[in-house]
């Protein structure tokens, strides 16, 4: 093998796992946001769901140790989830349960204190574990808890694009502004796309784009990208009191509608580009 070869095998043996992931090109997507209830769960589900059904093997990673609601949402009663995994009790592979459309999921523990702050022990597992996965994915979208804690920067770093949500109230647009820059200053993420939900109408949604990129442009000197809008559509709730996904029981829906779009979107967008394989990534944590 030639000295080049040599360096590449190095670099590859020397990946956390987390990037070895990108051999198979997963794009590992994470949703986030720096205020709670502003739509991260419903988003996330339905866009795994959209991405399944245009044939992107496609893996759902509830990631809100806290509350995790996917199960609720999707009304899956999973036997095993997160915990499991990271108490060595079973592998990633049994603890993966299929949802609607195909979509992989692996569900989350709720209520159990000392998942909310995941031991670097624990981070490690769950990295060694994703890598470990027999099955080839397209896409690995994870749905993080709100706010700034340990374990949502940890799985926003294990992410390679993060999709920021926010609603326009204000309080929303403040808390993403500061999310965005503990991760940009602490964690040196550096690519977010923004995605406003619950808006009234393209305008408005734009005008949220205009000040949060003027703000993270003026004070941190980061350009973000706009995504796209998600209108306030009373079919959400409807869908979530059934149990369903929007997606699915409302398929003609204006938030359907606009959530293919920005999947669609999504899917022409190029991931970072990998030049040579060289990380982009490092998990500090580990
Ligand atoms: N586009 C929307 N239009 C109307 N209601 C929405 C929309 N998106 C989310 N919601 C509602 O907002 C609430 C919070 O959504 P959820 O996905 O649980 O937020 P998060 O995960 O960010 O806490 C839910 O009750 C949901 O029905
Ligand atoms: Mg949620």
């Amino acid at each position: 093998m030639d000295q080049a070869g040599v360096l590449r095998e190095m670099k590859t043996k020397m990946m956390p796992p987390a990037i070895r992931q990108k051999r198979h090109n997963t794009r590992v997507i994470a949703v986030t946001s720096g205020k709670g209830g502003v739509g991260k769960t419903n988003i996330t589900a339905n866009f795994a769901y959209i991405l399944s059904k245009m044939g992107k093997r496609t893996l759902l990673l509830d990631a809100d140790a806290g509350l995790a609601n996917i199960d609720v949402i999707l009304g899956i009663t999973p036997k095993y989830n997160l915990y499991h995994v990271l108490r060595g009790e079973k592998t990633l592979s049994e603890a993966v349960v299929e949802g609607p459309g195909g979509v992989r999921i692996l569900p989350a523990a709720s209520g159990i204190p000392e998942m909310v702050e995941l031991s670097k022990g624990q981070k490690f597992t769950l990295l060694e574990e994703l890598d470990g996965l027999d099955e080839d994915f397209d896409f690995m979208l994870i749905d993080t808890a709100a706010g700034i804690a340990g374990n949502v920067m940890y799985f926003n770093m294990a992410a390679r694009e993060i999709i920021v949500v926010a609603s326009p109230e204000p309080t929303s647009l403040t808390d993403a502004y500061a999310l965005i820059k503990v991760l940009y200053q602490g964690y040196a993420a550096r690519r977010f796309m923004l995605l406003v939900n619950m808006a009234g109408d393209s305008n408005e949604a734009e005008g949220v784009y205009t000040r949060l990129s003027n703000a993270t442009n003026h004070f941190l000197d980061l350009p973000i990208e706009y995504l796209g809008y998600i209108p306030h559509d009373r079919n959400v709730p409807k869908a979530v009191k059934k149990q369903r996904l929007l997606a699915e029981a409302f398929p003609d829906s204006k938030a359907t509608k606009s959530m293919s779009e920005i999947v669609e979107k999504l899917c022409r967008k190029q991931p970072e580009d990998y030049e040579d394989g060289t990380i982009k990534f490092f998990d500090r944590s580990l």
